[in-house]
C-alpha cells in the first residue's frame, strides 16, 4: 500500500516537472500582474524608465573593451522597471547579439516557458546579463570584461529595486555573489546580494541556466529549477501554479 502511495507521488512528481516545460498549469484566480502590489507609483516607475533608458544608451556606445568591436548590437536587457524580479544570464549568445534583445534565442524560449509556467509574463519581470556584448563564438567571459561590464548591471538592479534576483547559471551566481563555489553548491537556497555599502539586500536565487537545461534535459534537473522558480513564488507570496492531471 505504501509502496503505491510511492509510486503514485512519483507519477505526480513527473507529471509536474513535465507540464512546468510545456505549458500545462492552471494559474487559479487573477493574473499575477493585478495580484502585484503597486510598489512604486506612477512617477517613480515613469523616473526608473527613464534611467535604465540611459544606462541601455550607454551601453549601446560601450566601448570599454575589446567586445564593442566584435558585437553586432550591445544587449542592455530589457522589461518592467517595476518588476519585483530580475532575472541574470551571463552573456548574449548569437540571437541575442543579431537582435539587440537578451535570451531572444533557444535558451531564451525555455527561459519563456519557465516565466509563463510562473504564471509571470515577461513583461512582468526584467532580464539582464552580466556581459552587455557578445564574446565571440561564445566563449566564457574574460574576467576584465566582467569588470568593466558589472557595473551597468549593478545600476540597472540598483534602480530597479526587485525584491529577487534570479542568477541563472554559475557566471552569474558567481559574479553577483562574489564567489567562487559551484552553481549545484549554491542554487536552491536564497543568498543576500547588497546593491552596496549600507543597503539592504535583495534575496538571490541562483538556479541553472536554460542553456545547460537544454544540454542536460533530465527530470532531475528541470526538477531542480522548478523547485527554486516554486521558492521564488513562495518567496513572492504569488499562487504557486497547479499542474494539469491528464
Ligand atoms: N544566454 C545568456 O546568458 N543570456 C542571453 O541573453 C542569452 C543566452
Amino acid at each position: 500500500m505504501e509502496n503505491q502511495a510511492d509510486i503514485s507521488k512519483v507519477v505526480r512528481q513527473h507529471a509536474e516537472i513535465d507540464n512546468f516545460f510545456t505549458g500545462g498549469f492552471t494559474h487559479k484566480g487573477k493574473s499575477s500582474e493585478s495580484q502585484a502590489p503597486q510598489r512604486q507609483d506612477d512617477a517613480a516607475v515613469a523616473k526608473a524608465a527613464k534611467e535604465l533608458e540611459k544606462i541601455a544608451d550607454e551601453v549601446r556606445q560601450c566601448c570599454k573593451c575589446d567586445l564593442g568591436s566584435t558585437r553586432t548590437y550591445a544587449v542592455p536587457g530589457e522589461g518592467n522597471p517595476n518588476a519585483r524580479i530580475m532575472f541574470v544570464g551571463e552573456g548574449p549568445g548569437a540571437d541575442e547579439d543579431a537582435q539587440g534583445r537578451p535570451f531572444v534565442g533557444r535558451a531564451g524560449q525555455l527561459l519563456d516557458k519557465v516565466i509563463a509556467a510562473m504564471g509571470l509574463k515577461r513583461n512582468d519581470v526584467f532580464i539582464a546579463n552580466i556581459l552587455k556584448c557578445r564574446p565571440p563564438g561564445n566563449r566564457d567571459p574574460r574576467p576584465d570584461e566582467i569588470i568593466n561590464c558589472f557595473p551597468y548591471l549593478q545600476q540597472q538592479i540598483e534602480i530597479i529595486n526587485p525584491e529577487i534576483i534570479v542568477a541563472l547559471g554559475a557566471p552569474a551566481a558567481k559574479t553577483l555573489l562574489n564567489t567562487n563555489k559551484a552553481i549545484g553548491q549554491l542554487r536552491g537556497q536564497f543568498h543576500d546580494y547588497y546593491a552596496g555599502l549600507g543597503s539592504t539586500p535583495i534575496k538571490l536565487m541562483p538556479t541553472y541556466h536554460t542553456a545547460y537545461l537544454l544540454r542536460n534535459y533530465s527530470q532531475d534537473n528541470r526538477r531542480k529549477v522548478w523547485e527554486d522558480m516554486k521558492k521564488v513564488l513562495a518567496e513572492l507570496d504569488l499562487p504557486i501554479p497547479e499542474p494539469h492531471n491528464n
